[in-house]
């Protein structure tokens, strides 16, 4: 398994993300691709954080009514907690490999070329294997998010709300360390 939902993550601190979502006061908004995916900060020294053991970030993505990102891997992180804000669970969903190894994923070498990567904001550091992938069918599980979950970022991931004519909010809480350290680090009473 390349994710793990969290069954039994904390209603308080779903409850207190909701609360951040609705107040909408920011450090810092991140267009990545403008009109289409932006992403509200969190200060680092911001109390949420700290809520989260070992993390690095805590950040709101939204996502425009049917739109998409395909597989991709992230730059800059290697794991990542995906909270639920305002999802249509019925009509999105989140999509990730089911291997760990990239061996066996197409990668869509055309977007490696400087400009052609959809993503256009800057990231301080790349972090190990970065690209897009094409989303071969057997290679993916869909989930609709109506839990959190734990997964690799650098296993191919994306979303699709292409059939949703609502946005799509979600909390995304970063971790520099390991996919396989994060299961061990974080409060085991989520799963
Ligand atoms: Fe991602």
């Amino acid at each position: 398994m390349t994710y793990i939902v969290l069954e039994n993550f904390s209603d308080t601190i779903h409850q207190e993300l909701t609360t951040i979502w609705n107040d909408q006061t920011w450090d810092r908004v991140v267009e990545a691709k403008p009109g289409h995916y932006l992403h509200y900060c969190l200060s680092p020294k911001h109390e949420m954080v700290k809520k989260f053991p070992y993390a690095d970030t805590v950040q709101f993505y939204w996502n425009k009514p049917g739109s998409e990102t395909g597989p991709h891997l992230d730059r800059g992180r290697w794991a990542a907690i995906n909270i639920p804000i305002d999802v249509d669970h019925d009509n999105s969903a989140f999509v990730i490999g089911k291997e760990f190894h990239l061996k066996n994923y197409r990668r869509k070498t055309y977007l490696d070329k400087h400009g052609a990567n959809p993503y256009t904001h800057k990231v301080p550091s790349e972090s190990g294997p970065t690209g897009f992938y094409y989303e071969d069918q057997h290679m993916f599980d869909h989930y609709n998010l109506e839990k959190p979950v734990l997964f690799c970022t650098k296993v191919p991931h994306g979303y699709t709300n292409i059939n949703s004519t609502q946005h799509r909010v979600l909390c995304s809480v970063t971790f520099k360390k390991t996919w396989n350290e994060i299961i061990h680090l974080i409060p085991q009473d989520w799963y």
